[in-house]
C-alpha cells in the first residue's frame, strides 16, 4: 500500500477525483479548487490550531444564516468574491449597465406600485428624493414593460429585514416601465452605511484592519423578456466610501448624481414638497444572447 506524504499527497488526491468525477465541469472545478487549496495549505503551513479555528469560523459563518440573514454571501461579497464572479459573467462591454453585486439583503416578491409611488413605509426623517430614469436596448429604443425591483436602506442605515421595528418591505418595490420605457419612484436619498459586523465577517475585516462602510446606494434588479436581467446599484456622487467600498462593488459608471430641484409642479405631480432631492438614472440593457 502506499504512503500519503507532504511530497505525493495532493498529487493522489486530485488523480482521486479527476478519474472518478464524472460530470465534466465539476471534475474541472474541483480538482482546480483542490489544487490551489493543497498549494495554499503548504504555501502557509498551516498549524492544527488554524486549520481549526478556520472550521470554526466557516462553522459560525454557517450559524449566523437563515431566510433573513446570508452571511456566507457577506463573506464572499467582502473577499472580493462575489465581484470577481460578477466581472467573469458580465464582462464590460461598452453597451447597456455595467452590473454590481447583489448583496445578502435583496427579498423577493416586494409589492408591485404605479410609477411614481413611494417605498418609505415608515418615515426615517431622510431626505426625500424622487427618482425616476429610462430604460432602453442598445440602440437607445425605450423597453416598455420592464420590471425594475428595487431596494435600499432606510435612513437609519438599515435595510427591513435587518430591523424588527420597520414595516416589511420598507424601502423595497417593483416598477414597471411604461410605453417610453420610463420609471419614476419616490424614496429616501440614501446614506452611507456599515454591512453587518455582528457575525464572522466583522471579525474577519477587524482582524484584517478593513472597515465595514458601502457608500450610499440603490440596489436595482432590472429584467425584461427577451433581454439578461441587470443586477446593479446607483451610487451617489460624492458619497465619501465610493474609493474604499467594503465589497468592491462600486464602478464610475453607475455613480448618480442627485441634484436640489425647487420644481413644484413635479413634487405636485409626485405628491411630495419642493425642494426635494432629485436623480435621473437610465439604464440600458442587452438582448439575450449579445455577449
Ligand atoms: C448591500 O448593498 O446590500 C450589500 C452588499 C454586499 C454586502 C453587504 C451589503
Ligand atoms: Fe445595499
Amino acid at each position: 500500500m502506499r504512503d500519503f506524504t507532504i511530497d505525493n499527497l495532493t498529487e493522489i488526491v486530485l488523480e482521486e477525483y479527476g478519474s472518478k468525477t464524472k460530470d465534466p465541469r465539476f471534475r474541472q472545478i474541483i480538482t482546480s479548487l483542490l489544487e490551489h487549496l493543497h498549494a495554499f495549505v503548504k504555501d502557509v503551513e498551516l498549524t492544527e490550531e488554524e486549520w481549526f479555528k478556520a472550521i470554526m469560523f466557516l462553522t459560525d459563518t454557517g450559524k449566523m444564516c437563515d431566510d433573513k440573514r446570508q452571511e456566507f454571501i457577506l463573506l464572499s461579497d467582502v473577499l472580493g468574491v462575489s465581484m470577481l464572479v460578477d466581472a467573469i459573467n458580465h464582462p464590460k462591454s461598452g453597451r447597456g449597465t455595467e452590473s454590481t453585486v447583489l448583496g445578502p439583503f435583496y427579498v423577493a416578491h416586494a409589492p408591485e406600485y404605479e410609477n411614481g409611488a413611494s417605498i418609505i413605509k415608515q418615515d426615517q426623517g431622510g431626505e426625500v428624493a424622487l427618482v425616476q430614469g429610462k430604460v432602453t436596448d442598445p440602440d437607445g429604443d425605450p423597453i416598455a414593460g420592464a420590471k425594475l425591483d428595487v431596494w435600499q436602506t432606510a435612513a437609519n442605515g438599515s435595510y427591513d429585514v435587518q430591523d424588527p421595528t420597520m414595516p416589511e418591505y420598507n424601502m423595497r418595490g417593483i416598477f414597471t416601465t411604461d410605453t417610453e420605457g420610463n420609471y419614476a419612484f419616490v424614496t429616501e436619498k440614501p446614506l452611507s452605511y456599515s454591512v453587518p459586523t455582528d457575525g464572522t465577517v466583522g471579525v474577519l475585516l477587524n482582524a484584517s484592519g478593513r472597515h465595514a462602510m458601502r457608500p450610499a446606494h440603490i440596489h436595482f434588479i432590472v429584467s425584461a423578456d427577451g433581454y439578461e436581467s441587470l443586477t446593479t446599484h446607483v451610487f451617489s456622487a460624492g458619497d465619501e466610501y465610493l474609493d474604499s467600498d467594503a465589497v468592491f462593488a462600486t464602478k464610475s459608471s453607475l455613480i448618480g448624481d442627485y441634484k436640489e430641484s425647487n420644481d413644484t409642479d413635479k413634487a405636485a405631480q409626485y405628491n411630495i414638497s419642493a425642494p426635494f432631492s432629485h436623480l435621473r438614472f437610465d439604464m440600458g440593457l442587452m438582448p439575450v444572447g449579445a455577449g
